[in-house]
């Protein structure tokens, strides 16, 4: 059985990481999504609960999908799981240059472990977790962006933070 492990902050998940899961489903039999806990590679709006919530609220029961998560070193994480594919979306230069470093440095530390590329589909390409908070706060509609049980809590979240 093939298994990727696509890793990621997904604070909070969008249409984009959707699009890379599903396509990923058609080279793999299982995705784990593997939400990173610390804050210490960004600091982000969502805890870690929430954004854990979020993505098991996206996937529901799906069969070949499974939700986890992970802290430290990705490729200490893939040893545990006992998975040593990748899965990450590119999607603009940019993102290679990034992809290029991390790619290099997960196989000098483990030899064994592979990264599988997919390019994000037009529509999404463009998008990014920050831009779309951004909008949102200032009350533009992402309903073409993210999940609608991600808008719903963004909407909440971002007038939690207001009134508080
Ligand atoms: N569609 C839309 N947006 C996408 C996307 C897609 N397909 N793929 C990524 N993005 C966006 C994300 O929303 C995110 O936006 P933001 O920066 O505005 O929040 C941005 O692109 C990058 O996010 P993502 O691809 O999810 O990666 P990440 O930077 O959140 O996560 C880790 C990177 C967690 C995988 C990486 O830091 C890691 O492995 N850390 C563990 C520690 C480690 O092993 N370090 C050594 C690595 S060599």
């Amino acid at each position: 059985m093939s298994i990727a492990v696509y890793p990621g902050t997904f604070d909070p998940i969008t249409l984009g990481h959707l699009n890379i899961v599903e396509r990923g489903l058609n080279v793999f039999d299982t995705i784990v999504i593997a939400c990173i806990k610390g804050e210490l590679h960004k600091k982000t709006l969502f805890s870690f609960d929430e954004r854990m919530q979020m993505l098991k609220s996206t996937f529901g029961k799906h069969k070949r999908v499974e939700i986890d998560s992970f802290d430290g070193l990705l490729v200490h994480y893939l040893k545990r799981k006992k998975v040593t594919t990748i899965l990450r979306g590119i999607r603009t230069v940019e993102d290679f240059e990034y992809e290029y470093q991390m790619t290099l440095a997960n196989r000098m530390l483990e030899v064994n472990v592979e990264t599988v590329f997919m390019l994000t589909e037009g529509n999404f390409g463009h998008l990014s977790s920050s831009l779309i908070k951004e909008i949102a706060a200032l009350g533009g509609d992402v309903s073409k962006m993210v999940p609608a049980n991600v808008q719903k809590q963004l909407i909440q979240k971002l007038r939690d933070q207001r009134n508080a």
